[in-house]
C-alpha cells in the first residue's frame, strides 16, 4: 500500500541512538518525561497552560469546541498575535533586545530591537489603514527575504487583515492565481531581491500578474535593488518608504476573536489548483509559541536561525510567529547558501553567534557534498541545538550534521509537520528524547497520532500505513479558503473524524515514528511541496502537448526531482528545443522550483483499461527499476517501449 524505496529500507536498519548530551540536558527547559502523560490525561488543560502565558484582551470561555471536522480553540477569547509578538516584550528590558537580525545577500545587515520592530510595524500598519485596508481584508505579500516581509505580516495581523504570503520564487501566473483566489485588496512587493548575485525581478512579475487581478487596488513597493524606479504606476503603486513617512508610531492592535482569520497560505495538493490553507488567530498562536519554546528550547540569550523562506509555512511559524511570541532573537537571511562562497551559512552562524540552527535535509546533503572544509573555516561553537524539516532526513545526512555542524554536542531535532498542521506535530523534545537518526521520534505532547491501514485499523509496530491525527490540536487548519467541500474531502473523508495527513509512516517497537513520504500525487523537491498534477496542467497548457504525466524521481540532493512523460501533438517532434520550451513553460506557469529535471517523450502513456495513468510504472522507468505488476495495463507494450528507450540510461 505505502510504497517503499530502497533508501527507506536502509533507513529502517539504522540502529545508532543518541541520548541528550548531558550538558544540554542539564540546561534544557523540559527535562521531565511526565509531560507526555500529563498532556495525554488532559490535552485541553495542557494547551491552555501555554495560552495563559500569552496576552489576551479577554480570556476564553471554553478551550475547545470540537464538531468534527470543525474545531474552535480558546472560544470567546480576544487576542492579537502581533501584540503578543511585539508589544508584550516592551514591558521588560527585553524591549532593547534584538528581535530581528537580518542579513542581505550582498552582505548588508540590520538589527531591529523589539522597540524598533514595534515602531516599524505600527507605522506600516497605519500606512495600510491609509490605503483603506480594514479588518477582514486580504493582503497579498510577494517579497524577497527582507525585513519588510515580517514587518508587513505583523502589521496585517495588528489591524486584523489576513495576509497571504506568496513565495518570491513563484511566477506571475502563480501569483495571479493566488491573489484572485483570496480577492486581495493590496499587494506588497519589492522592486527586486538578490539571489546568487543577481536580481530577481519581483516588480516585473507583480506587474505581469496584475493584468487579471482586478481585486488589487494598491501596490506597495519596497525599494531593495533600485532597478525599477521608472516602473511605478501612478495612482496604483506607492513606495513603502513614502507610505510610512509621517505615519504615527503607535497603532492600537485590533482585538481579534480567537477564531478570526489570521492568514491564508497556498500549498499544493492532489489537483492542479493550490489550496488556500486557512489559519486562525488564537490556536495558531498557541501552537507556534508552545512548539518553538519546547522543541527549540528557547532561552533569553539564544540567537535562533531558521534558514527557510518566509514564503513557506516554516518561515511563518518558525522565523516569525513562534520565535517572536517567545521574545527570541530571530535571524533572517536573504540569499543563497553558496554566495559569495559555499561557507555563507557558517559565516552567518559565526558572525551572529547563532545558538540554534533549523534547516532542511536537502541543504544538509548539499553541504555534505561540498565537504567539511567549508564549515571548518568558521567558529560554530556557539551552536547548541540543530533542527531539520521538510522531508525525511537520511541517517547519513543526520549523522554528518550532528558531527560536522553540531560538533557532537548538539541534539538534532527532526521535525515533522505540514502547512496544514500550522506547527510541528512530531519531533523530539531535545532534553528528554533519545534520538534515532532518520526518525522524527515521537508526537509532541497533546498530539494523538496513529498509523492506520486501508480499513482504518491500526497497523502495529514495524508495518507501514497512513499517518493520521485523531484529536484536534490548536494550530490545525480550519478550512480551505473558499472551498469547504475540498477541505472535508481532502482531510476528513478517509476515516471518520480523523485528520488524514497523506503521509505514509511506520512506528517501530520503541514507539518511534519513521516518515515514509507522501501517499498522494504531491512530491517534495528540495523540501518544497509540488503537485505533479499542477506540473501536468502547466505542460498541457502548452499548445504542443497532447498529454502529460509527472512523477517524483528519487534524487540524491533534492530528495525528489520532477520527471515528466509527455505525448506531443501530431506532427510535433520531440527535439531538445521543444524540451527546453516545455521546461520554460512550467517555469513561467509555476516557478523554477517546478521545472522538470527530465522530459521523456512518448507516443503513449501507460494506462489501465479504465484510462488511469499508472504513475507507479513511470517511476519504475525513471528510476531504472524492473517494472512492477503490469497486468492491469491496457497495453503493456507502451511501458515496455518506454523502458527500452529511457530505462537503462542511468
Ligand atoms: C510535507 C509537508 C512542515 C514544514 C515544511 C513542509 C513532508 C515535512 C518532514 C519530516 C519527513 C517531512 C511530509 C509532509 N515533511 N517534514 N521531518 N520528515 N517528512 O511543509 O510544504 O506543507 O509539506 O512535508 O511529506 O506531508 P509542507
Amino acid at each position: 500500500m505505502v510504497e517503499n524505496s530502497g533508501s527507506i529500507e536502509a533507513l529502517l536498519q539504522e540502529d545508532r541512538t543518541f541520548p541528550p548530551p548531558e550538558k544540554f540536558r542539564q540546561q534544557a527547559n523540559i527535562r521531565d518525561p511526565r509531560v507526555y502523560a500529563r498532556a495525554r490525561r488532559d490535552p485541553e488543560a495542557f494547551w491552555a497552560k501555554f495560552a495563559e502565558e500569552l496576552h489576551w484582551f479577554k480570556k476564553w470561555d471554553q478551550v475547545l469546541d470540537w464538531k468534527p471536522p470543525y474545531a474552535k480553540w480558546f472560544v470567546g477569547g480576544k487576542t492579537n498575535i502581533c501584540y503578543n509578538c511585539v508589544d508584550r516584550h516592551l514591558e521588560s528590558a527585553r524591549r532593547n533586545k534584538a528581535a530581528l537580525v537580518w542579513e542581505g545577500e550582498p552582505g548588508d545587515w540590520k538589527v531591529y530591537t523589539y522597540r524598533d520592530l514595534y515602531r516599524e510595524v505600527c507605522q506600516f500598519a497605519n500606512g495600510l489603514k491609509s490605503l483603506g485596508v480594514r479588518k477582514g481584508d486580504r493582503v497579498t505579500i510577494y517579497l524577497p527575504m527582507v525585513p519588510e516581509l515580517p514587518i508587513a505580516m505583523l502589521a496585517c495581523a495588528r489591524i486584523g487583515a489576513a495576509h497571504s504570503v506568496v513565495f518570491g520564487g513563484f511566477s506571475a501566473d502563480a501569483l495571479r492565481d493566488r491573489t484572485n483566489d483570496c480577492q486581495a485588496k493590496v499587494l506588497i512587493t519589492a522592486d527586486g531581491g538578490y539571489r546568487r548575485g543577481s536580481v530577481v525581478p519581483l516588480k516585473q512579475n507583480a506587474d505581469d500578474s496584475l493584468n487579471g487581478s482586478p481585486s488589487i487596488q494598491k501596490v506597495v513597493v519596497v525599494r531593495r535593488t533600485g532597478h525599477a524606479d521608472d516602473k511605478m504606476v501612478a495612482g496604483r503603486d506607492i513606495w513603502w518608504h513614502d507610505l510610512v513617512k509621517g505615519q504615527p508610531m503607535t497603532c492600537p492592535p485590533e482585538q481579534m476573536d480567537s477564531e478570526d482569520l489570521l492568514y491564508i497560505l497556498y500549498t499544493s495538493g492532489t489537483t492542479g489548483k493550490p489550496k488556500g490553507i486557512v489559519h486562525t488567530t488564537g490556536g495558531y498562536m498557541v501552537g507556534a509559541y508552545a512548539t518553538a519554546k519546547w522543541i527549540f528550547d528557547l532561552k533569553e540569550d539564544d540567537i535562533y536561525w531558521c534558514t527557510a523562506d518566509i514564503g513557506w509555512v516554516t518561515g511563518h511559524s518558525y522565523i516569525v510567529y513562534g520565535p517572536l511570541a517567545n521574545g527570541a532573537t530571530t535571524v533572517m537571511y536573504e540569499g543563497s547558501p553558496d554566495y559569495p562562497d559555499r561557507d555563507r551559512f557558517w559565516a552567518i552562524v559565526e558572525k551572529y553567534a547563532a545558538t540554534i540552527l533549523y534547516t532542511a535535509p536537502t541543504a544538509i546533503r548539499t553541504f555534505m557534498r561540498w565537504g567539511e572544509d567549508y564549515p571548518r573555516k568558521h567558529d560554530l561553537s556557539t551552536l547548541r541545538l540543530l533542527g531539520s524539516v521538510g522531508e525525511p532526513i537520511n541517517p547519513e545526512a543526520w549523522v554528518w550534521y550532528w558531527k560536522n555542524i553540531g560538533g557532537g554536542r548538539c541534539p538534532v531535532v527532526d521535525t515533522w509537520w505540514q502547512t496544514e498542521t500550522g506547527s510541528i506535530l512530531i519531533s523530539a523534545l531535545p532534553g528528554i528524547t533519545t534520538l534515532k537518526p532518520g526518525s522524527a521520534t515521537q508526537p509532541f505532547p497533546g498530539i494523538d497520532a496513529e498509523i492506520l491501514d486501508e480499513r482504518g485499523q491500526p497497523v502495529g509496530p514495524g508495518k507501514g500505513g497512513y499517518l493520521v491525527i485523531k484529536k484536534p490540536w490548536p494550530s490545525m487548519l480550519r478550512n480551505i479558503y473558499g472551498d469547504p467541500q475540498r477541505f472535508v474531502q481532502q482531510y476528513w473523508s478517509r476515516y471518520p473524524d480523523t485528520y488524514f495527513t497523506a503521509d505514509g509512516a511506520k512506528v517501530d517497537e520503541g514507539g518511534y515514528y519513521w516518515l515514509l513520504g507522501r501517499v498522494d500525487d504531491v512530491i517534495k523537491v528540495s523540501a518544497h511541496r509540488i503537485s505533479t498534477m499542477e506540473v501536468e496542467s502547466a505542460l498541457v497548457d502548452n499548445s504542443k502537448v497532447a498529454e502529460a504525466a509527472c512523477i517524483g524521481k528519487a534524487h540524491e540532493m533534492k530528495g525528489e526531482a520532477v520527471v515528466a512523460f509527455v505525448t506531443l501533438k501530431e506532427g510535433v517532434a520531440g527535439t531538445p528545443a521543444v524540451m527546453n520550451e516545455l521546461k520554460q513553460h512550467v517555469v513561467n506557469k509555476i516557478g523554477s522550483i517546478a521545472r522538470p529535471d527530465d522530459i521523456y517523450f512518448t507516443a503513449e502513456l501507460p494506462k489501465t483499461r479504465s484510462g488511469k495513468i499508472m504513475r507507479r510504472l513511470l517511476r519504475d522507468v525513471a528510476e531504472g527499476r524492473a517494472l512492477g505488476d503490469t497486468t492491469t495495463l491496457a497495453d503493456p507494450a507502451v511501458v515496455e517501449a518506454l523502458k527500452k528507450r529511457y530505462g537503462d540510461e542511468e
